[in-house]
């Protein structure tokens, strides 16, 4: 609005300075406390975290590993006291167990995990629901809170919406194709307006090893997503991983996930009329006619961004009666034109190309091959889209393309500007008639990513961007009560950027546009997930994720275990403590809103 450019950007603070160090960051004036590490205890009854004394049953009853996404679920309305929920999206052996690396004639070797640290691994995956309260402006774990839960790779979810019980989701261990043992690779999220926790199903190739059997027919389907990667050990232990022996499992991960955090028995379920694919998250916002607009990105280079719309309508009423609106819906996949126009084009079986003469006989068929279905139609390739996040003040959506070293220059389209994109950049929609459910949009680029002292990167930050406020890499965001744009990164460094990952404010709105100033940063080897902000807007949580990671491109910093000298200690900095992923509490010293 008029005021807001006459005044310049949106936020107030003092910007830190962007740089690489082992400690995290904020501005002058607020306070970045430590909430929950890695192997806090979070029932009455959890064993306190001792690195060397690591067992599945201590991790099922701790905070997991390698914490992403960030929600903040109200108990009471309350913008104090509340479920934190929080995806542990995968785990760094190399860095949670002692001595698993070794220096043999000056190169890392690793051992192979054994069977109860492969259970750990999984144990730390998942999700942590989480009572906590704000007291005397600071903010604390309820370790007994009657809602607290752990998700892990072996929690039972339930299959649900139109692929349940399809034969391609049958295994020896669940003949019915409804019963799926856990959830991995967790990454962004979101919290539904009724109040569920939806967790992200990420890089699910890394889990699967193995062979199909010859000529088996989800072959192309697997290739599609890079399955089998074999990045993980755990089909040396458990069957489901093995494509040889339950070649439908992949099947059965990929999806939305959706828990109710009001019962700590509830069964989540897997969400399958919202796609299958490399979710990175799923915010959403309430359309004017009712229905529930979910934006869902598929980090992959030259992927997808998509949306799904529900059939029903969300009532406010009746929370009850919003438990099953993801069953039912529409997902569409997004064309980009070059006149900065776009169009939702539906993956509806039968429509278009998806019959059966192209390997779609159902609705089932188009879900499980989300992908090779959306090739069909002709949607646009992007560069790797991470998280999407609607504005409810603005209107606007906003799109996170974290980067794509990949894109050739006959490769270049007016959404994805650049080649060899190495910094990525984010795309704003508006959709048409400001109507979230519509089949038609606009887009511009916000920004372009990038150092723009430096010619032929060709960035776009304003000219008020300073030395610190520019960024590379755009992953996650968040909008904060007033409406504004948090940008979090994944992939900055001593090499890449000169920066560690962190936080930024990005003004969108008036002569500010495209504005950048940076709010915190994380330390070296880190990636910044996250954030979120309370509803009040006087907390923002961040979650710091596998800081201290990071091979060669981290010299001379980075070190492979923790026994050898490594680059951080981060947080608790002890000679016996790992580093440990971490959220983050940030407010404002004396209280207040943030930035204001
Ligand atoms: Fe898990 Fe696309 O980041
Ligand atoms: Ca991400
Ligand atoms: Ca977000
Ligand atoms: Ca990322």
């Amino acid at each position: 609005d008029d005021a807001r450019a006459a005044t310049g950007s949106a936020f107030t603070f003092d910007e830190i300075e962007a740089g690489v160090d082992d400690k995290h960051h904020v501005a002058p004036g607020y306070d970045a406390d430590v909430l929950l590490r890695w192997g806090d205890p979070l029932f009455a009854d959890s064993p306190e975290f001792d690195p060397t004394k690591q067992s599945a049953q201590a991790q099922e009853r701790q905070f997991g590993y390698n914490n992403d996404y960030v929600g903040y679920i109200p108990l009471d309305g309350s913008a104090e006291h509340g479920l934190l929920v929080v995806n542990h999206e995968y785990t760094n052996p190399h860095l949670m167990f002692p001595g698993l690396v070794t220096i043999v004639e000056g190169e890392a070797k690793q051992a192979p995990l054994s069977k109860e640290q492969v259970d750990v691994e999984m144990a730390a995956h998942g999700g942590t629901v989480v009572e906590i309260r704000k007291v005397s402006g600071k903010w604390q774990v309820v370790r007994d809170g009657k809602l607290n839960r752990r998700i892990t790779s072996n929690t039972e979810i339930a299959l649900s919406g139109p692929v349940a019980g399809h034969d391609r989701v049958k295994t020896n261990a669940d003949p019915t194709g409804t019963k799926v043992i856990g959830t991995v690779n967790n990454c962004a999220g979101g919290v539904t307006p009724w109040g569920t926790y939806v967790m992200a199903e990420e890089n699910i190739h890394g889990y699967f090893s193995g062979e199909l059997p010859a000529d088996h027919p989800e072959a192309a389907n697997y290739k599609r997503l890079g399955i089998p990667e074999g990045a993980y050990e755990w089909a040396a232990h458990y069957d489901r991983f093995d494509l040889g022996k339950e070649p439908n499992e992949p099947n059965r991960f990929g999806w939305i996930v959706e828990v109710d955090v009001n019962d700590p028995n509830s069964v989540p379920k897997k969400r399958t009329a919202m796609g299958r694919f490399k979710h990175e998250g799923a915010e959403s916002i309430v359309a004017k006619d009712g229905r529930v607009v979910f934006y869902l990105g598929d980090d992959e280079r030259f992927d997808y961004v998509y949306k799904f719309v529900t059939t029903g309508k969300f009532n406010a009423e009746d929370r009850a009666a919003n438990m099953d609106l993801l069953d039912d819906g529409t997902l569409y996949v997004a064309k980009f034109a070059e006149d900065g126009t776009l169009e939702w084009l539906p993956l509806v079986h039968g429509q278009g190309p998806l019959t059966a003469e192209n390997g779609f006989a159902s609705q089932a068929d188009v879900l499980i091959g989300t992908r090779l279905a959306a090739d069909l139609l002709g949607a646009t390739k992007m560069d790797r889209p991470e998280d999407i996040q609607p504005n409810p003040t603005t209107g606007k959506v906003y799109v996170m393309l974290t980067n794509n070293s990949k894109r050739k220059a006959e490769q270049v389209d007016a959404a994805n500007p650049r080649a060899e994109n190495a910094f990525g950049h984010i795309i704003e929609i508006v959709e048409d008639g400001g109507d979230f459910t519509a089949a038609k949009g606009k887009w511009e680029v916000l920004l372009k990513c990038g150092d723009p002292s430096v010619a032929e990167v060709g960035a776009t930050f304003s000219t008020a961007t300073t030395a610190n406020g520019w960024f590379g890499m755009p992953d996650n965001c968040a909008i904060d009560a007033a409406g504004r744009l948090w940008v979090s990164t994944d992939g900055q460094g001593p090499k890449a950027t000169g920066r560690t990952d962190g936080l930024w404010a990005v003004d969108t709105e008036g002569e500010a546009r495209a504005t950048s100033k940076l709010f915190f940063r994380v330390p070296i080897g880190a990636e910044m997930c996250g954030p979120l902000f309370t509803p009040d807007d006087q907390t923002a949580f961040v979650a710091v994720q596998h800081p201290a990671d990071g091979g060669e491109d981290w010299e001379p910093f980075g070190r492979p275990s923790y026994y050898e000298d490594l680059s951080t200690r981060w947080p608790d900095f002890k000679p016996d403590m790992p580093v440990r992923p971490s959220v983050v509490a940030i407010t404002k010293q004396g209280g207040g809103k943030i930035a204001v």
